[in-house]
């Protein structure tokens, strides 16, 4: 096993969620909200963003540190062409025990066989309803319900499992829609996780009324289908898990804004032009891209990064706050939840 590196709160680095494209296919409307993403919205010129070369060479030092996870995000991510082949090389890490990649489905039914192929291990699809009116309002696009289900049914039948479900709860928006998913999720043995509507980023405007707390959610389903607490899997794992008393499988609460838990969070995050972050809710990054290609070898680049981890200090979730909701901080869709 690789060293331990830890920060100065003493948590060691052991995730990294890399974002391979700035792009998205969807508007959501707490990420990506079409006044800010619409037609005149700048993203990144092809030249800018890592190559896969550049991102496995990243990961590859990331894994000698103690990174022995991997998660490709976005924006969304299987847009990136030939990801399949990025993949292929991350599949090849030695260290790397862990590889997935979270996507919104819409092109998962196409991409599944390759992906599995190419040696991803599994994968997290964001689904927010099964009401095509409420999910057509989340994400802003029309895009229906059936091809995302059909997504998720191609992915568990190429064994892309366990799968997991993320369901962010938006106040006034999606409350409706947690019973249905849970029964939903239950009967077809997902994974549903209830995501917090966090104040990532600035463009969603988010406010506290906003968000539904987990607790929340717990008495909504247990309500019907009684719940338990379980275990977590592992230490610093973000979702508090609940089995249903009946056997009938489990979800997950992730409540960063209710109960944060950065004490025992151990990633970092690469943006798809190369600026390393060490909390979602970061306001300034390391920019790994330039030594990158200014020619820095691989011990130069992993004295950098184990610098950066040794010096994190972030635990924004706990400081949250009035004072920091104004703080510029990066957006989701380019650092990939
Ligand atoms: C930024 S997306 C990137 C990957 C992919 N496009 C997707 O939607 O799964 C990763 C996750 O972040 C979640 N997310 C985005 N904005 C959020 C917010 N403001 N609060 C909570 N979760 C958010 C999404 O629902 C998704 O599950
Ligand atoms: S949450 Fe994912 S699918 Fe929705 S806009 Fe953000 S990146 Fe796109």
């Amino acid at each position: 096993m690789a060293p331990e590196t830890l920060d100065r709160l003493g948590r060691p680095l052991r995730d990294l969620r890399i974002s391979v494209t700035d792009r998205c296919n969807f508007r959501c409307t707490y990420c990506m909200p079409r006044e800010i993403y619409g037609a005149a919205f700048r993203f990144l010129p092809h030249a800018e963003l890592l190559t896969f070369e550049e991102i496995t060479r990243l990961a590859r030092v990331a894994a000698t540190l103690g990174v022995s996870k991997v998660r490709l995000t976005g924006g969304e991510p299987l847009l990136r062409r030939d990801v399949e082949e990025l993949v292929r090389m991350l599949a090849g890490i030695e260290g790397v025990h862990d590889l997935t990649l979270t996507t919104n489905g819409s092109l998962l039914a196409a991409k599944a066989e390759a992906l599995v192929a190419a040696g991803l291990q599994r994968v997290t699809v964001s689904l927010d309803s099964l009401d095509d009116r409420v999910f057509a309002r989340l994400n802003d696009v029309d895009f229906p319900v059936a091809r995302v289900l059909d997504g998720i049914e191609a992915a568990d039948r190429v064994g892309l499992r366990p799968i997991k479900v993320n369901m962010v709860v938006r106040r006034g928006l999606n409350e409706d829609s947690i019973l249905p998913m849970a029964r939903f999720a239950r009967e077809r043995s997902y994974t549903l996780r209830f995501i917090e509507y966090m104040d990532v980023g600035h463009t969603n405007g988010w406010s506290l009324e906003e968000v539904v707390p987990s607790a929340e959610v717990l008495a909504a389903i247990d309500a019907e289908l009684p719940l338990e607490p379980l275990e977590a899997h592992y230490p610093g794992e973000v979702a508090t898990r609940w089995r249903y008393r009946d056997g009938g499988g489990e979800i997950g609460l992730i409540s960063s804004v209710t109960q944060p838990f950065c004490r025992a969070c151990t990633r970092a995050r690469l943006t798809a032009e190369g600026v390393l972050y060490t909390c979602l809710f970061g306001t300034a990054g390391v920019d790994l891209r330039a030594p990158l290609r200014d020619g820095a070898d691989d011990v130069a680049l992993r004295i950098l990064l184990a610098e950066v981890w040794a010096s994190r200090v972030e635990r924004y979730s706990e400081l949250r706050s009035a004072a920091t909701a104004d703080l510029p901080k990066v957006e989701m869709s380019r650092i990939g939840g």
